[in-house]
């Protein structure tokens, strides 16, 4: 379903088994509960089906009834159900999803008022804290919106997600009666988007969400193993330790199918966040070709040599839908472009891997985003970071919170 190849793997191979040990103790903690935050790990394995039919049945009642969904929330409340409505867009069937509260551009949420307009409206406030500022003002922006288009009593069209029993986002769901689905405590925002955080929403657009957990579950068994050569997922893990070792300090994630692009800030947040603390961590950014070849290619070419690649494509028999008679020459050209920066890059000696899903579709997405989860945890783990916490990103909001208060 994803396959990991490992041009530049090879010659590290000695480096990377010295943390073969350290991964058989990081991957008994990240399973046997010792170590916080690890709820998502487990998780494809244990799905609750109570749960999982309460979020199916909710999501049909919301395709029945109302024609947009609003999401609103920020950071890992947000990321990954862009990302994958984004990337599964050939299967949307339901409700068009909008997104609020992941920025504070006042004309960007005015706009998006005018475009709800022509469409019978819900909303999905997403917040594990119950108290992100970008969130609760669109959230209160959106309120107002309700407020003056279906009258005052407008709650049975809002769904909130957030934290188990606490936190004043809840309080007010309860207060006000609002439709409410808790979010186990031991996952954190950038681990939760196979949760109702994300499966909420992409079921109301018409997703596949049984296939996203279904590819997730594949991905639990496949890489359930503490055994490095028989993991690619930890071999990756060890891989990025080994070149932060060599002074390589950022990731590209480089994609060619523009749909994927959203996914690579999801990506950039799961290893920003997790990763980069204590003065460690390798710095994530994503790159879209051709696109990128034609801005970015001059640095990535000849600039000061501190990043490696990940490219994450797609199987060249995935039957991607292309202009009619155009199929064979797309496909030419791709496969020319990959094996054209393959050449540069190794010619210039910057590592480069690539990682190629068989299909755009639920499933395998599921696969991916599990994969990255555990390959980003195990990361951490060996680099000697906490991949759970972000004292950083509080720091921000609390501040943020003083100066308004
Ligand atoms: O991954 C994280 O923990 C963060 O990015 C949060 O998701 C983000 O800050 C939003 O927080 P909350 O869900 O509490 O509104």
């Amino acid at each position: 379903m994803l396959k990991l190849e490992t041009n530049s793997i090879a010659p590290r191979w000695e480096a990377m088994a010295s943390y073969a040990q350290k991964i058989v103790k990081a991957h008994q903690k990240l399973h046997d509960g010792s170590l916080a935050m690890t709820g998502w790990v487990d998780l494809p394995a244990n799905v609750d089906e109570t749960y999982l039919a309460e979020i199916l049945a909710v999501s049909t009642e919301i395709r029945q009834q109302y024609t947009a969904l609003v999401v609103i929330g920020i950071g890992g409340s947000y990321l990954g159900t862009r990302a994958c409505y984004d990337l599964l867009e050939a299967d949307r069937c339901g409700v068009e999803l909008f997104f609020a509260g992941w920025n504070l551009g006042g004309r960007y949420h005015e706009k998006l008022l005018q475009k709800l307009d022509g469409h019978d409206v819900a909303l999905c406030v997403i917040s594990k804290s119950g108290t992100t500022l970008e969130t609760t003002l669109a959230f209160d922006l959106l309120k107002e919106y309700m407020e003056g288009r279906y009258g005052s009593d407008f709650s049975d069209r809002v769904y909130v997600i957030t934290g188990e029993n606490s936190g004043a986002l809840h309080q007010e769901a309860a207060g006000k009666g609002y439709r409410v689905f808790p979010l186990d405590e031991e996952i954190g925002g950038r681990y939760s988007v196979l949760t109702s955080v994300g499966l909420l929403p992409l079921a109301a657009a018409g997703i596949d969400v049984t296939a996203l957990l279904d590819g997730a579950k594949e991905a639990y068994d496949d890489l359930n193993c503490d055994d490095m050569e028989q993991n690619p997922c930890y071999q990756y893990a060890a891989y990025r330790n080994v070149l932060f070792g060599e002074g390589k300090v950022t990731e590209f994630f480089s994609f060619i199918e523009p749909e994927m692009f959203q996914f690579g800030f999801w990506l950039k947040q799961l290893f920003a966040e997790s990763e980069g603390k204590n003065c460690r961590g390798i710095y994530p950014s994503a790159l879209l070709y051709s696109a990128d070849l034609h801005s970015v290619g001059q640095f990535l070419e000849e600039g000061h040599p501190i990043f490696f690649e990940t490219m994450i494509t797609l199987a060249s028999d995935a039957g991607i839908n292309v202009v009619q008679g155009y199929k064979k020459i797309y496909q030419e050209h791709t496969m020319a472009m990959v094996d054209a920066v393959y050449h540069v890059r190794n010619e210039k000696g910057t590592p480069i891997v690539k990682l190629t899903i068989d299909a755009l579709d639920a499933k395998n997405l599921g696969y991916m985003i599990y994969f990255f989860e555990k390959a980003c945890a195990m990361s951490c783990l060996l680099m000697g970071v906490n991949p759970f916490d972000q004292p950083g990103v509080e720091a921000y909001k609390s501040h943020m919170r003083l100066l308004l208060d």
